[in-house]
């Protein structure tokens, strides 16, 4: 008995003194395992009258319950003693700069896109897609665009070869993806479609290649105060001006009508211009309510529904916005001008006018 005592005090300093789990699994077995010291003394029951095999077998297992607590609060001290070593040996250190550091920047065309999207985003607006090889018919035909249109001329379009009678050429605008949209599709729609669109122009204000947003809402009982407030919403919040002066000017649109115009207030003195209440307007964007023969063709009635649709130039918006002097600059890919005008890739543009660098 008096050596059971023994064996359990000296276990319980072996425990407290064991410094990895390693260590502590040899002394559980050394004492509970199979051959383990108390196992033995347990085996020696058997041999005992049967009253002192009753005080012998509570003592013992008195201590198994001792021991085995111990061993249970040992384990779990150097458990969370290794999670702490192992803790502080991987620490990183997260005021190091990012690498690579300014390894490039965001092309104010994309930085445009995003906030453009955030911003329909927010008005309840989905993101369409088209090809830019478009055929004869997407691009001009069921848009209501008549034969004689100059448009359609081949020094305004670059024409491809044809295909299984199809006339095919590259977008001229992003107004065929309302067409696809449509005819794949059934109303109501609100949709943008951003992309790239071609002409045959160049100067300093044109460039065959460039970025446009269409815009299409079709719904039932849509009118011209709903494209109205739509763009005015928009053009306050890109242009983050709450008093922007925005204008609708009757135009003229194949597949619009009514059509219009919309420019925003601007002031121009010398070399100076700045976007804001004053006494000019510069146009921005074309618009109008979806003719009734676009609708036709895309199978919907214009008895039922009814809509708006809109196309503005995203270089445009992003020159007037980020004082951007030259469209030709935005396709040059001179690193300088992209290091002045770029944006930073980790910023997120939000539906506020996004952020600026
Ligand atoms: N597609 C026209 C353009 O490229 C813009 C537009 C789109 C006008 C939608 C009205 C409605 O000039």
């Amino acid at each position: 008995m008096e050596s059971a005592e023994k064996l359990s005090q000296d276990t319980l300093d072996q425990i407290t003194k064991t410094d990895s789990l390693e260590k502590l699994e040899d002394v559980r077995l050394a004492i509970l395992g199979k051959k383990g010291k108390l196992t033995s003394l347990m085996k020696t029951l058997g041999s005992l009258s049967p009253d002192e095999r009753k005080n012998q077998g509570a003592a013992l297992n008195q201590i198994k319950t001792t021991i085995s607590a111990a061993l249970d609060i040992q384990k779990e001290a150097l458990e969370e003693k290794e999670l702490n070593a192992r803790l502080s040996t991987e620490k990183i250190d997260i005021t190091l700069p990012i690498r690579p550091e300014a390894s490039g920047a965001i092309h104010p065309i994309t930085q445009t896109m995003d906030e453009v999207i955030a911003l329909f985003g927010d008005m309840g607006f989905e993101v369409e897609e088209g090809p830019d090889i478009e055929d004869d018919f997407h691009n001009f035909s069921a848009l209501n665009i008549p034969e004689a249109h100059p448009a359609r001329q081949e020094h305004d379009t670059f024409y491809l070869p044809k295909q299984e009678e199809k006339s095919l050429l590259l977008r001229t605008h992003t107004s065929p993806v309302q067409i696809r949209t449509m005819r794949e599709g059934k109303p109501p729609f609100r949709i943008i479609a951003l992309g790239r669109v071609y002409r045959s122009d160049y100067d300093m204000t044109h460039t065959p290649m460039f970025h446009q947003v269409e815009g299409l809402l079709i719904d039932k009982k849509i009118n011209m105060g709903h494209l109205k407030g739509c763009l005015i919403d928009f053009c306050r919040r890109f242009f983050e001006c709450d008093d922007l002066p925005v204008r609708f000017r009757p135009s003229y649109f194949p597949f619009t009508e009514p059509s219009a115009e919309v420019d925003i207030g601007c002031v121009r003195s010398g070399n100076e211009f700045k976007i804001a209440a004053g006494e000019d307007w510069l146009e921005i964007l074309g618009c109008g309510m979806v003719h009734p023969n676009v609708l036709k063709n895309c199978n919907i009635d214009p008895n039922e529904y009814q809509g708006f649709a809109f196309g503005m130039g995203i270089e445009r918006i992003a020159m007037l916005k980020y004082g951007i002097p030259d469209l030709r600059s935005f396709f040059e890919s001179d690193l300088r001008w992209l290091r002045h005008y770029g944006f930073k890739s980790l910023d997120i543009p939000d539906f506020l006018g996004g952020v600026r660098s």
